[in-house]
């Protein structure tokens, strides 16, 4: 197929050059321009006959919706690393390619978790706060103490590309490390004499738990009740991964009740709604999901997806497809 009879759909704006790229390719495309998605009807009208949606992870993107966009449909280039609102299954068994984004993010998202976990250690939000609203009154030996991060012990959940960055970039602070994760990660183990442990023992061991697994069946509230009981009540969870893997309610009680001493969180269980003890417990750092907002990362994850769009267009495979299988059948 020419490229020039191919149609994309662009879920919301994202940085130009993305688009950029999609325009000298020649093929053609329309973009969201509201600052919020389209309804479900809006944006069925608006799929019906393309062959690529270029979507956000905000987008729920069911069977249904790829019924109604047509059996032309033949990739969703997912703006974001994690697709878990994507049905996956359900394109590969309509044909249809996914793609995301993965690599390019890496380090803008484990550095914002060190932000958190320092925001929430350090207890940042509360110092701005007090300082601005002219509270400051002079030094005090008891104000605002927070806890020690160098020399502590450091709990990856997860060590993928975003969980091996953030233990790597612990160098700096001289930290134990121990990981739970489905596979071993030897980088890990050499670099930093990490230790892969169980998941009870990381929970039982670790001063900051700091959370980089997938959404899936098994990870959904991983983080419950019964974990919280088990982390030290001096210990700060961390999450930029997917907000159910932390049963929320549970969270924001372990806080309320001293279970756990703080969180710093970017993804919540029900975005954009945020569970309402959460916002009143001021030792959550509290964060609108913008764990790769930077210019250039942004920048290049734009670049990412619309470059998988376009060799899609091509006949060719994208670079980054997550269901390879598709293509055998
Ligand atoms: C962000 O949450 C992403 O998955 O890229």
């Amino acid at each position: 197929m020419l490229l020039s009879n191919c149609r994309a759909y662009v879920d919301r704006v994202i940085p130009q050059a993305g688009l950029d790229i999609m325009s000298e390719s020649s093929i053609k495309f329309e973009v969201n321009r509201k600052e919020e998605p389209l309804s479900r009807a809006e944006l069925s009208l608006k799929l019906k006959g393309v062959h690529g949606l270029l979507a956000l992870l905000t987008l729920k993107v069911d069977s249904e919706l790829m019924e109604q966009a047509g059996s032309q449909l033949k990739i969703i280039a997912n703006y974001g690393v994690g697709y878990d609102n994507i049905d996956v299954d359900a394109a590969t068994q309509r044909g249809i390619m996914v793609t995301n984004t993965p690599d390019v993010l890496t380090d803008a998202t484990a550095d914002f978790a060190w932000a958190l976990l320092f925001a929430a250690s350090r207890r940042i939000v509360e110092a701005d706060l007090f300082t601005r609203s002219q509270k400051f009154d002079g030094w005090r030996p008891m104000l605002l103490l927070g806890g020690e991060v160098t020399g502590k012990t450091l709990g990856i959940v997860g060590a993928g590309r975003i969980g091996q960055a953030m233990a790597m970039k612990s160098r700096g602070f001289n930290m134990r490390v121990l990981y739970f994760s489905n596979k071993r990660n030897e980088t890990l183990e050499r670099e930093l004499n990490a230790q892969k442990v169980d998941f009870s023992s990381l929970l039982a061991q670790s001063d900051f738990i700091s959370l980089h697994v997938p959404m899936k069946a098994d990870t959904r509230h991983l983080f419950n009740q019964a974990a919280f009981k088990k982390m030290k009540k001096s210990a700060f969870l961390i999450n930029t991964a997917r907000g159910p893997v932390v049963d929320e309610a549970a969270l924001a009680q372990a806080l309320r009740t001293g279970e756990i001493v703080g969180a710093g969180l970017d993804v919540f269980e029900r975005e954009p709604q945020i569970h309402p003890e959460l916002l009143t417990c001021e030792n959550a750092i509290l964060a609108p999901h913008i764990g790769s907002a930077t210019v250039l990362t942004r920048t290049k994850m734009a670049v990412m997806a619309a470059s998988n769009l376009i060799e899609a267009f091509k006949g060719n495979r994208p670079p980054n497809l997550v269901n390879p299988e598709v293509l055998n059948q």
